[in-house]
């Protein structure tokens, strides 16, 4: 379906895509082909992510880097605040822009935390704790990018100097287990996308733009 098309029946509020994957599963680099292509289109969007660079979002940073010690409860808490303030910061919060008719891209959204903290603990707290931010913002859809944890972690050490918290084997095992898990769990509610992300940056974007294109509204 081509964009105008779509502009005719969308007119009210920009779509809100989330993407997800475990660390190195090429989240960034298929935003910014995304990013591309709308550009070339003259679509309204606006592109950010989780963990922000807001001072919650700052302080998460100092967490994951091991500046700060924290418990595992008070990391989850905080990414859930840290997704409020996203939302509904008066400066540049991302539940106004989509009001707007400017569609966002976020590089994670609440399935990360779904994922990474039911790792060691319910996920059912979790969910809940994330509450307000799902009553508030549910994804036009979420685009889960799904590579195996070793192909990821290849990508990391090849690319990183400096592994954090989360960018271990095991770990990224857990995760994508937990992704899974949470997308089956929540299945009837949510738009779940799910992209083979072991194929090459090219073929995984044109495959994302079959799936989404037709969301977005022109300027
Ligand atoms: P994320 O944002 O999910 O952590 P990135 O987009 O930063 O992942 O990708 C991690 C690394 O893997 C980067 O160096 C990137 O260039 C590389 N990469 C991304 N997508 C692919 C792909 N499909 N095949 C091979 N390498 C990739
Ligand atoms: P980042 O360096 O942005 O990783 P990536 O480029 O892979 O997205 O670090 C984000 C880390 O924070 C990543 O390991 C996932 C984790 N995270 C959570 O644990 N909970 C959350 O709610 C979010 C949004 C991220």
């Amino acid at each position: 379906m081509e964009i105008q098309e779509i502009s005719k029946k969308n007119l009210i509020s920009g779509a809100f895509l989330a993407f997800e994957g475990i660390d190195g599963s090429g989240k960034s680099t298929q935003i910014q082909m995304l990013a591309a292509k709308l550009r070339e289109r003259g679509v309204r969007f606006y592109t950010t992510m989780e963990p922000t660079d807001s001072p919650i979002g700052s302080l998460i940073h100092q967490i994951m880097t091991g500046r700060i010690k924290a418990d595992n409860r008070v990391i989850a808490a905080l990414f859930a605040a840290d997704r409020l303030d996203h939302l509904l910061n008066e400066v540049d919060g991302i539940a106004a822009k989509i009001a707007d008719g400017i569609s966002v891209i976020s590089d994670r959204y609440y399935f990360s935390s779904y994922a990474y903290h039911s790792v060691d603990m319910p996920m059912e707290w979790v969910v809940q704790a994330n509450e307000q931010s799902s009553a508030i913002l549910k994804p036009t859809a979420t685009i889960f990018i799904d590579v195996d944890p070793d192909i990821a972690l290849e990508r990391i050490s090849r690319n990183r100097f400096h592994k954090e918290l989360f960018e271990k084997k095991s770990m990224l095992v857990r995760v994508r287990e937990k992704y899974l898990e949470a997308f089956e769990r929540l299945k009837d509610s949510e738009n779940i996308i799910m992209i083979d992300g072991s194929q090459t940056p090219q073929r995984i974007s044109e495959e994302i733009w079959q799936r989404v294109c037709e969301y977005f509204v022109l300027k």
